[in-house]
């Protein structure tokens, strides 16, 4: 069970309000690159892959081979990547040793049982095969505009398994090294344009405030929109296992 339900408003607003132009994602990019070394015969894993925007961006960065797995129907109907299959970080659908790497953004909290889903990465990685997490973790929420805007949200934050319990979780599944590094992303154009994008339903720390803490937060996001100029960057951690 997901700590927040993926029904078919919460994927249409996902699909809104989370999928960012690949064009704002060029660290990303960057930094992907030099930890997963493509080639036209590397196959990766997208796990719980929503809607599938970083799927589509993969494809179209790398010319890789990339399979989605989501659990969620309603995230699967707005996804245009092929191949997708139903599934989940419990139980892969997949062979051993059959893909070359393993994505997984902003999901690893949800998942229920983290070592079983480390012992399936390890089954269907390929020996060497390196995981990568995109994950906002807790104590490291300074960067991220959303936690500034909603301080409440920091206290669910801090419910997430942080960097040292999937690290160990990891590690016990024979993936031994590890290393972190904060990537920025250009999250919206302007403070004006997060504002009016912002969609509750699309985040899980905005889901489990209160609706008041909710309000007092896009009261303070409104008021200070007119006189905050330049874009809204983000800083993500980016994990990877080996
Ligand atoms: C915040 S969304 C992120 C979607 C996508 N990875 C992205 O970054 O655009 C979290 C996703 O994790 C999926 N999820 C929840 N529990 C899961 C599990 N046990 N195994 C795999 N995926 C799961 C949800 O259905 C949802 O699509």
């Amino acid at each position: 069970m997901a700590l927040v339900s993926y029904d078919d408003a919460e994927a249409a607003a996902f699909a809104a309000a989370r999928e960012l132009p690949p064009a704002s994602l060029d660290r990303w990019r960057h930094a992907v690159q030099q930890h997963l070394r493509p080639r036209a015969t590397t196959s990766l894993l997208d796990l719980g892959c929503g809607t599938g925007a970083w799927a589509r961006a993969f494809t179209g960065w790398f010319g890789i081979q990339v399979v989605g797995v989501e659990p969620a129907s309603a995230m699967r109907a707005y996804a245009e990547h092929r191949p997708l299959l139903a599934g989940d970080a419990g139980a892969l659908p997949l062979r051993d040793s059959s893909v070359d790497a393993a994505w997984l953004s902003t999901m690893l909290h949800h998942v229920p049982d983290l070592d079983a889903a480390a012992h399936e990465l390890r089954r269907v990685l390929r020996p060497g095969a390196p995981v990568l997490i995109r994950s906002p973790f807790p104590g490291r929420h300074q960067r991220i505009g959303l936690f500034h805007w909603f301080p409440e949200a920091i206290r669910v934050l801090e419910t997430y398994p942080d960097l040292a319990r999937v690290r160990a979780a990891f590690a016990a599944a024979g993936f031994p090294v590890s290393s972190v590094e904060a990537v920025a992303q250009t999250t919206a154009a302007s403070l004006a344009d997060f504002a009016q994008r912002l969609d509750r339903r699309a985040h899980t720390p905005l889901r489990l405030i209160s609706d008041d803490a909710y309000e007092a937060g896009m009261a303070r996001l409104r008021a200070a929109a007119p006189h905050t100029p330049g874009p809204v960057v983000d800083h993500l951690d980016l994990l990877v296992l080996r």
